[in-house]
């Protein structure tokens, strides 16, 4: 009964978009035109070898094909159990990929088995290189801190350099998922709340990983993931369900994806959660209509692990008989570890459940992968240890990581310069639970290859460059536990230092997979710790490391200067230090809304207006605001200090009257000024707002930015261009037009921080 209630909805969804059929129909013509010399002569050379294979493979090995297995590494889900032994099952053509295999000795073993298969299809291997493989890079959220996209993309073309000479193929990222919740754990892995920015972050990252195309030897497949809306979990808890209208879907969460798959992203994730009752690894909507129809994605689309297993707990399917039915027809390609497919698809075909072509499309879809890689060539070319031995760990890629890493960090506060510290300090104290932290600078997702032997905390970093000052620590306390034993001893050290530093922050497993969290403050007694070194007396900078915004609003009100330094990865502790000493001035912008308080979750800069908007933290005259909490965040998106100060003058547009006509493109210029003491980079942040729009339009979007690096004294003119296509959005019939009226331009620092503005209109 259920599942009829279940394919009466699928039915309907399928029947809205007429997608299934013009699916079915299209597969059934491909597979029939496949014997006519025209279409053949039509194809290109690798979709000629795709159907030679296929046409000599059983129903069995194409189902192998759609199955990937974990294997003796870590896991991030309930393993099932093996039946049989891996290796057989691979010798069987059972397997199309594993995950969690790593190394080339270990790779060699796997593609060995595959090699002994009827077919020799060879193995993809699959592996979380979410921020770096051997050198690690900083959290993602904080790599997007950095708005540089040169940076991201080399970041990830390292990674790629090295996993791909370990035996990797197939990286599991980048996530793309927006996320405008902190409790979410995931937060860490994504580029934050604004699907601009996070698009571009999105493009970054393929390239960086896909380098120059499949067929290199460098270049790892990558993977959009989760599709789709993940990051919008109810109550930021994970896995949980989503809620959300279309509208928003386009507008905020899909435009990361789009940009991916323009990038030429291999492949694509499904996600755990479910989206307005259906889940994601089930919904033909996502999958069949947006992914494969509408935006005509040509790779292959992999669940989530055990995700189509887990529709059975969704109360979705009764087993997972009906599990691979439905994940099948929905678009999901391969089945990452619950078995679903190895063990149901073939009796699916026979009761004539499945239609054979869906089985073929997925089964295309994952060798043309494997043929562009390059795989039928060479099985093992990936699986070089000569290459594994020079490309790893390679100085001028560990100086890459410090680089990405100091321009990662956020200057949140720096009251009369505190900051740079100088060289003729006498004592620095530095106290904290961090200080000493080395692993732990890593976070969540990273693939501990180094086994931790060369990460650098904030302690190794400063003594390499405090010179003749003199560096004194205690822990001070904690990360969690309430115990002040440690304040006393902390004291005494701040006493006899002419400038306090604290290294405080969560511990790394407190973001990342399964790490959602409903308390966000700086945990345990820490903020106690930094009041009670405050009121020494002495000078005290703080600094944060977490993978996600945290609260700590006295440190915010009370403390002279603070730095957000994330989870740096392995050269965390030189980065900070070259930013303490003004080696580096920082550049980092907020990628994502800093709130004051749980209780304003969730909060984001690109809101709508309402029809009773605040106007300022004070109006509370019937308006929609909080009696007992301010309406502003604590830290907007796009905030970010420097050493130095910037100055915003001399706003011109290249017309007279600013208006966008026809297809022209509105262009103006501003001039931007270096007004402080030292070299620095400010990022020119752009936003429009659409001031009049059926449907409603955010109070501010991000539109553009440019990262200009000044001298000091320095001035320069920076110049934009809005076309009409950047204006766009999406109508009531969720197609892209741009609306005439007046739009609202704001040029600034940060989206809370607009220093000029100015109205234009687009006519038709
Ligand atoms: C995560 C994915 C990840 C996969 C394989 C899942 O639990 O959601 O992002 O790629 O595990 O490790």
């Amino acid at each position: 009964m259920k599942l009829r209630r279940g394919f009466i909805v699928i039915d309907k969804i399928l029947k809205m978009t007429r997608i299934y059929r013009k699916v079915i129909f299209a597969l059934l013509l491909a597979a029939s035109s496949s014997i006519t010399n025209k279409a053949l002569a039509q194809r290109d050379s690798i979709d000629r070898k795709v159907d030679a294979l296929l046409a000599r493979m059983t129903l069995d090995e194409k189902i192998g094909q759609l199955n990937q297995y974990n294997g003796d590494w870590e896991a991030t889900g309930p393993v099932t159990k093996s039946v049989g032994n891996k290796i057989d099952e691979i010798k069987q053509g059972r397997v199309g990929a594993v995950l969690n295999i790593m190394g080339t000795d270990h790779t060699r073993t796997f593609q060995d088995a595959a090699m002994q298969s009827r077919l020799k299809i060879p193995l993809l291997f699959g592996q979380d290189v979410i921020h770096g493989y051997r050198i690690t890079f900083p959290i993602p959220l904080a790599e997007a801190a950095s708005w540089n996209m040169d940076m991201i993309e080399k970041s990830e073309r390292i990674a790629a350099t090295e996993a791909s000479a370990s035996g990797i193929n197939w990286t599991f990222a980048p996530m793309v998922d927006i996320a405008r919740d902190p409790r979410w754990g995931r937060v860490m892995e994504g580029a934050g709340e604004d699907p601009y920015l996070g698009s571009l972050i999105a493009t970054a990252r393929v390239k960086g990983f896909q380098g120059n195309g499949l067929g290199s030897t460098d270049a790892v497949m990558a993977c959009a993931k989760h599709f789709a809306a993940y990051g919008a979990a109810i109550g930021g808890r994970d896995y949980n369900s989503v809620d959300m209208s279309l509208h928003t879907l386009w507008e905020t969460y899909l435009p990361p994806f789009k940009a991916a798959l323009d990038a030429g992203v291999a492949t694509f994730m499904n996600s755990f959660n479910d989206l307005n009752g259906t889940p994601a690894t089930g919904n033909s909507y996502l999958q069949r209509y947006i992914l494969k129809g509408r935006w005509d994605f040509k790779g292959f689309v992999v669940s989530d692990w055990g995700s189509i297993g887990e529709m059975i707990q969704h109360g979705y399917v009764k087993d997972n008989y009906e599990a691979a039915e439905v994940a099948l027809k929905a678009g999901s390609d391969m089945d990452m570890e619950s078995r679903s497919y190895i063990n149901n698809l073939s009796k699916l075909v026979a009761d004539k459940k499945v239609p054979l072509p869906l089985i073929n499309d997925a089964v295309r879809r994952i060798l043309r992968k494997k043929f562009e890689m390059g795989l039928f060539k060479d099985p093992y070319r990936f699986i070089n240890p000569q290459r594994e031995k020079t490309m790893l760990n390679r100085p001028e890629n560990v100086e890459v990581a410090r680089d990405m890493a100091r321009k990662s960090i956020v200057l949140l506060k720096n009251e009369k310069q505190l900051l740079p510290l100088s060289k003729d300090l006498k004592t620095i104290a530095l106290i904290g639970p961090l200080v000493k932290a080395r692993k732990e600078l890593k976070g969540f997702w990273a693939l501990d290859v180094d086994k931790n032997e060369e990460n650098v905390s904030l302690w190794d970093g400063m003594l390499k460059q405090a010179g003749e000052t003199k560096l004194i620590y205690a822990q001070g306390c904690n990360i969690t536990d309430m115990s002040k034993i440690g304040f006393e001893e902390a004291l005494r050290a701040a006493k006899q230092a002419d400038v306090v530093v604290m290294a405080m922050g969560e511990a790394p497993d407190m973001t990342g997979e399964a790490k959602s969290r409903s308390d966000i403050h700086l945990p345990g007694i820490q903020e106690e710790l930094i009041k009670e070194i405050k009121a020494t007396g002495k000078p005290v900078i703080v600094i944060l490391m977490a993978g996600r915004p945290m609260v700590f609003n006295w440190t915010a009100d009370n403390v002279p200067a603070i730095l957000y330094a994330w989870w740096l990865g392995n050269q965390g502790g030189n980065a900070i230090a070259d930013v303490l000493y003004g080696n580096y001035n920082p550049s980092g912008k907020l990628p994502i809304t800093f709130p004051r308080s749980e209780g304003q979750i969730p909060i984001y800069y690109n809101h709508l207006n309402t029809g009773r908007p605040a106007q300022s933290d004070n109006d509370l005259n019937y308006k929609s605001a909080y009696t007992d909490l301010l309406n502003s965040p604590r830290y907007a998106f796009g905030y970010g200090l420097s050493y130095t100060t910037f100055e915003y003058r001399d706003l011109a547009f290249d017309k007279i009257i600013p208006q966008i006509k026809d297809n022209e493109d509105l262009s103006f210029s501003l001039e931007i000024a270096n007004t402080g003491k030292y070299a620095g980079e400010e990022t020119v942040q752009l936003y429009i707002r659409d001031v009049v729009s059926q449907p409603l339009r955010p109070v501010k979007e991000l539109k553009d930015f440019r990262k200009i690096m000044l001298q000091p004294g320095e001035v320069r003119r920076v110049s934009f261009t809005v076309t009409r296509d950047e204006l766009a959005s999406y109508n009531d019939k969720l197609d892209r037009v741009t609306q005439p009226g007046t739009f609202q331009l704001m040029i600034g620092s940060a989206s809370n921080d607009i220093r000029m503005q100015k109205s234009f209109e687009v006519v038709n």
